[in-house]
């Protein structure tokens, strides 16, 4: 199974990604690591373990479709079978969607529907939530939206920062990575 894995800040999933890899646990093969902004450190996460990058930089376009368009045809140039958002916080338009229709996978840190957008986080910790988490989902084109694969939750402490809150989601988002593209590396995609 050969996966795109798109980045836009420090690719620490990406990077438990690479480590379950090279230590044979899990069969996946990452075709490339692109970012929509130059300088990330996911990218160079990738590129210190040899594997070919890419960015496809939004500020290179006057017009986000264009852009779209770019990152849909540099992906597709990859034909992987799995395109992973990992901490891409970009949303692309449905021309993307429809390329890789039911094979875009993204993680969220957030018990979805609920707290959906950039802030998954910092909204669970403002609402007052006591519980919360993180999502795995065939992502379409809404903001953060589309079949829910996994989820793992993880409780709210009296004590939390938005920092702290989020290093145990990744915790569990790491792990709830790596189980979901195995099943899926094994199994496959479930049929939508
Ligand atoms: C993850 O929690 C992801 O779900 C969210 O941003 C975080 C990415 O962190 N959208 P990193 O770039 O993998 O360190």
């Amino acid at each position: 199974m050969r996966i795109v894995v798109l980045v836009s800040g420090t690719g620490s999933n990406l990077q438990a990604v690479l480590d379950a890899v090279a230590e044979g646990k899990l069969d996946v093969e990452i075709a490339a690591v692109g970012a929509d902004r130059p300088g990330t450190q996911g990218v160079q996460r990738a590129a210190d373990a040899g594997y070919p990058t890419f960015v496809v930089n939004f500020r290179d376009y006057a017009v986000r479709s264009e852009w779209n368009a770019a990152l849909t045809e540099k992906v597709a140039s990859y034909s992987p079978d799995i395109v992973l958002s990992s901490g891409f916080m970009r949303i692309v338009d449905e021309h993307f969607i429809n390329t890789f229709e039911g094979r875009y996978l993204n993680t969220h840190p957030a018990l979805l529907p609920s707290f959906p957008g950039a802030h998954g986080v910092r909204d669970a910790l403002a609402y007052g939530v006591k519980v919360t988490g993180c999502t795995v989902h065939i992502a379409d084109a809404g903001v953060d939206t589309g079949p829910i694969l996994a989820q793992a939750a993880v409780e709210v402490l009296d004590d939390d920062t938005e920092e702290s809150l989020h290093e145990r989601i990744k915790v569990q988002e790491r792990r709830l990575l790596i189980e979901t593209l195995a099943r899926i590396s094994a199994r496959g995609l479930p049929a939508l």
